[in-house]
């Protein structure tokens, strides 16, 4: 089963729109079931599970025979090489403080793994980002272009931590040795996002350790055909899938500055 990038954005779109208004209805209704998962504050609600489900059962309708991931467990290995990586609400901390920087994020990626589409949705905030391999990357339909040179010095990076309390501490003690020498840091909660920000000038850079495929799949994407850099900084030593994204200009300066808060 072939499809063209576009179709599966507008599907991923469809998608992603319908289970998000679904979930802000019944974020504003009130949460009932709230769990935790690998630590007692990874939070998991009933939207977490019901979004995953309901975008696992779409695309298993439209796309039978493709893979998908998904964050809350959800899983199917098809034989089309195209793979789905399903974050159902991603910055979960945020959707049960109704904070509004939670999104629906889905990507899709081919056999060698190269990103295909991305659509990250914020409900509330009435932003869908999205993009297509070599076919850019939009905010609500406008394109998007992530900022142009930033001197380091005035480059606002936004990063996230950990839920293990371990990682976090590891990851806490880089910001001593990153922030005099940047304009300032973000940590709003939601990787995904992080990275459309990035992708639409909001942020100058983002990097974070110990991410898994759902949080950067779609992000990814959107970040790439907004003309941004995007390195693995596993050399960083204490994490597994770590992501730096920036403006090309920007990327080695923030690489260097990350190795040297390496303590
Ligand atoms: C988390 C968020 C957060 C990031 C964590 C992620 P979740 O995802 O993206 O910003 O710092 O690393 O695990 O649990 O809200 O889907
Ligand atoms: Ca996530
Ligand atoms: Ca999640």
């Amino acid at each position: 089963m072939t499809a063209e990038p576009a179709e599966l954005a507008a599907l991923a779109i469809d998608i992603a729109q319908r289970v998000g208004a679904v979930a802000l209805d019944g974020r504003r209704r009130g949460l009932t079931r709230v769990s935790t998962k690998s630590t007692s504050t990874d939070m998991v609600t009933e939207y977490d599970t019901l979004t995953e489900a309901s975008i696992f059962a779409a695309l298993r309708e439209a796309r039978p025979d493709d893979t998908i991931v998904g964050e809350e467990g959800a899983s199917h290995v098809g034989s089309s090489g195209i793979t789905w990586y399903v974050d159902p609400i991603d910055g979960t901390t945020n959707f049960l403080y109704d904070l509004p920087t939670w999104a629906v994020s889905i990507g899709a990626h081919d056999a060698d793994g190269h990103g295909l589409v991305g659509v990250v949705h914020a409900p509330a905030l009435g932003e869908t980002f999205h993009a297509t391999r070599g076919g850019g990357a939009f905010l609500n339909g406008s394109p998007i272009r992530c900022n142009n040179e930033v001197d380091l010095t005035r480059a606002l990076v936004a990063t996230g931590f950990n839920y293990s309390p371990a990682n976090r501490v590891i990851q806490a003690r880089r910001i001593p040795y990153i922030i005099d020498k940047i304009r300032d840091v973000r940590r709003f909660g939601a990787a995904s996002l992080d990275m459309c920000f990035v992708a639409c000038g909001r942020y100058d850079a983002y990097y974070e350790e110990h991410l898994f495929p759902w949080d950067i799949s779609a992000g990814s994407v959107i970040a790439t055909e907004a003309g941004c850099a995007i390195r693995n900084i596993d050399d960083l030593g204490n994490a597994p899938s770590a992501v730096l994204v920036s403006n090309p200009t920007l990327s080695d300066s923030i690489h260097e500055l990350l190795i040297s808060s390496n303590h």
